[in-house]
């Protein structure tokens, strides 16, 4: 059964379709495509619908990463079995998806997995417009979660 990666943020405008894009290409690159099924959500109602947010599409496009993702809110299902790994963007997205979904097993941040960026969240762009320093965040992020899922997963 292939593994699934949901990316959740407040909106699912800025940084989740952002890391679903930038760890989608890491997966289709490695030939995993098949195997490792991405996506994103947002926790919040805001933007339901809307594609990414301006920034998220000019950062992706200027590093030749397709996306034509739509935003949605996190559902029930999203955790149906317990396999799905749940990658927070921040310590709010954290908190939010263990009040609705408890203790999962597989519920990171995604800077867990970085190894040059400091620091435990990926601030959020909707505000100070830092979109390449937020790809830069999220490309360390998922470059050292494709390591940890294909070692957990055997991949
Ligand atoms: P995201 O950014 O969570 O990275 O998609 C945001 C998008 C929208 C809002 C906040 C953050 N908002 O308040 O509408």
């Amino acid at each position: 059964m292939a593994v699934r990666v949901l990316f959740v943020c407040l909106g699912n405008i800025c940084r989740s379709p952002m890391a679903e894009a930038v760890f989608q290409k890491l997966v289709d690159d490695a030939g995993l495509t098949d195997e490792i099924l991405v996506d994103s959500a947002g926790t919040s109602s805001y933007h339901i619908g809307e594609p990414a947010h301006p920034g998220t599409r000019r950062v992706l496009s200027h590093h030749g990463i397709p996306y034509d993702g739509r935003a949605r809110q996190i559902k029930p299902e999203d955790n149906a079995n317990g396999t799905t790994y749940l990658i927070a963007m921040d310590s709010d997205n954290l908190e939010e998806l263990r009040r609705r979904f408890g203790d999962v097993p597989h519920l990171h941040r995604l800077l867990e997995f970085a190894t040059h960026a400091n620091g435990h969240d990926v601030p959020d762009p909707y505000y100070t417009d830092n979109f390449d320093y937020v790809y830069r965040l999220v490309d360390d992020g998922c470059r050292g979660l494709l390591d940890a899922v294909r070692r957990q997963e055997n991949l």
